[in-house]
C-alpha cells in the first residue's frame, strides 16, 4: 500500500474543507475509532516483524501529518472566524449616545419596594395571596359569616362561579384574606405584609376599582396594642423620612379585629396645605385618618388554625395608593390608572432608584 499517496489524499481534503464542522467529520472519519487511518494502525499486529520494521514507522508517519494537518486547518479556520467577528463587530465612539429609556418605576411598585425594605429591617417578611379570591377567606374566616352586616360595605365584585368552600368565588376586597392564608401555611410566630391589588366596585375621583393596600400581621406570645403602635410609629417615620410624626388612636370597630383602631396621623396646614408631622391638637393642625388596625380577633386566629389561648396578634391594613398621593404629593387617584406618559414621566421612579434605608427609602436623587 503506497502510504504516502494515501497521506497526500488525506492532506488534500483537509486542506479543502471550507468549515470547522467539515473538519471534524474528516477528523471522525481518519482519526476515529472507526478510521481509516486507526485501521491501518491495526493491520501492524497480524504483520510479520520484518514487514512492520518497514511499514510501521509508515503509517505512523502518514498519522501524525494527518493529525497535524487537521490541527492547522482547524486554527485556520478559528482564525479567520475571529477575524470577521472582530470586523463586524465595530464600534463607531464618535456616534451620537442612543435615546435613554423612556420606562420607570410606578410611584406605587415604588412605594411597595419602600414598604418592603422598611419592615424587612423590622423582621417582616412578604406574604401574598390570589386576587381571585373565595368567599370564605375574603369574608367568612375573617369572622364576617354570610349575613355579616360588614359584608355590604365592601361593594364586592363577584364571579358567577360557585367557590369550592362553599359561596362564590370575588375579586379579593382586601389584602385582610393573606392573613388567613399565611396563618394556615406558615402557623406561628408570623411577621409577614402582604402589599398588592384589591378590588371593589366603587369610583369617584378618591375611589378607583382597583386599588392597593398593605397588610401587616403579626402574631407570636405576649403581643399587645403597645407593640402595634411602635410598629406603625417606626413604619410612618421611616416612610415619611420625619421624626416628629404623631399618631392618634382612636376606638373602631373591625369584625377581623378586637379591640379595633383607627389611626389618624397629626399634620400642620401650611400655606393651606396638609404637611404630615407634629400633633394634629396643636394651632393650625390637625388630624388624618390614615389606616385601619387592631388585635387579631380570637376568632380569626382559630380559622386560622391557630390556638387564641396560646397566640395573640396585631393587624394593620392601610391603602399604599394613599401613602403615595401623601408623601409624592399627587392630588387624583385615578391619575394613577390612566397610563398617561406624561404623568408617568414626572411621578415615575428610575429602575436605578432602589430604595434602601441607608440611602433614604423615597427622596429621589
Ligand atoms: N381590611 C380592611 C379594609 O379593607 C382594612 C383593615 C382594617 C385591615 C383593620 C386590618 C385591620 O388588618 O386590622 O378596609
Amino acid at each position: 500500500m503506497d502510504y504516502a499517496a494515501t497521506g497526500q489524499a488525506a492532506q488534500a481534503r483537509i486542506a479543502a474543507a471550507q468549515d470547522l464542522e467539515s473538519v471534524e467529520r474528516l477528523r471522525i472519519e481518519l482519526l476515529g475509532k472507526q478510521g481509516s487511518i486507526s485501521a491501518l494502525l491495526k493491520t501492524l499486529g497480524a504483520m510479520s516483524p520484518d514487514q512492520r520494521q518497514a511499514q510501521g514507522p509508515q503509517i505512523q508517519a502518514l498519522r501524525e501529518g494527518v493529525t497535524a494537518a487537521l490541527a492547522d486547518r482547524k486554527a485556520a479556520l478559528e482564525g479567520a472566524a475571529l477575524e470577521a467577528r472582530l470586523a463586524a463587530e465595530q464600534l463607531d465612539l464618535t456616534l451620537p449616545a442612543p435615546d435613554l429609556p423612556k420606562g420607570s418605576v410606578h410611584p406605587v411598585s415604588q412605594v411597595m419596594d419602600e414598604l418592603a425594605e422598611i419592615f424587612a429591617d423590622m423582621g417582616f417578611a412578604v406574604a401574598s395571596g390570589p386576587e381571585i379570591e373565595d368567599d370564605w377567606h375574603n369574608f367568612t374566616a375573617l369572622n364576617m359569616p354570610e349575613s355579616h352586616p360588614a359584608r355590604a360595605m365592601h361593594d364586592t365584585f363577584y364571579f358567577p362561579d360557585a367557590a369550592p368552600n362553599g359561596g362564590r368565588m370575588v375579586l379579593r376586597t382586601h389584602t385582610s384574606p393573606v392573613q388567613i392564608r399565611t396563618m394556615l401555611a406558615e402557623g406561628a410566630p408570623l411577621r409577614i405584609i402582604a402589599p398588592g391589588r384589591v378590588y371593589r366596585s366603587d369610583s369617584d375621583a378618591t375611589h378607583t376599582p382597583m386599588f392597593h393596600q398593605v397588610e401587616g400581621l403579626v402574631i407570636d406570645k405576649g403581643i399587645h396594642l403597645g407593640h402595634l403602635k411602635w410598629t406603625l410609629e417606626t413604619f410612618l417615620k421611616a416612610f415619611f423620612e420625619r421624626e416628629d410624626i404623631v399618631l392618634r388612636l382612636r376606638p373602631s370597630y373591625f369584625p377581623f379585629t378586637e379591640p379595633s383602631v383607627e389611626v389618624d396621623v397629626g399634620f400642620a396646614l401650611v400655606k393651606g396645605k396638609r404637611v404630615l408631622g407634629g400633633s394634629g391638637d396643636a394651632p393650625d393642625h390637625g388630624w388624618m385618618e390614615l389606616l385601619g388596625s387592631g388585635m387579631v380577633n380570637r376568632t380569626v386566629i382559630e380559622f386560622g388554625g391557630l390556638d387564641p389561648d396560646e397566640w395573640q396578634g396585631f393587624a394593620f391594613g392601610i391603602g399604599v395608593d394613599r401613602l403615595a398621593m401623601l408623601k409624592y404629593g399627587m392630588d387624583d387617584l385615578r391619575a394613577f390608572f390612566d397610563g398617561d406618559q406624561r404623568w408617568l414621566a414626572h411621578y415615575g421612579f428610575s429602575a436605578l432608584d432602589v430604595p434602601t434605608l441607608s440611602a433614604g427609602v423615597g427622596t429621589p436623587a
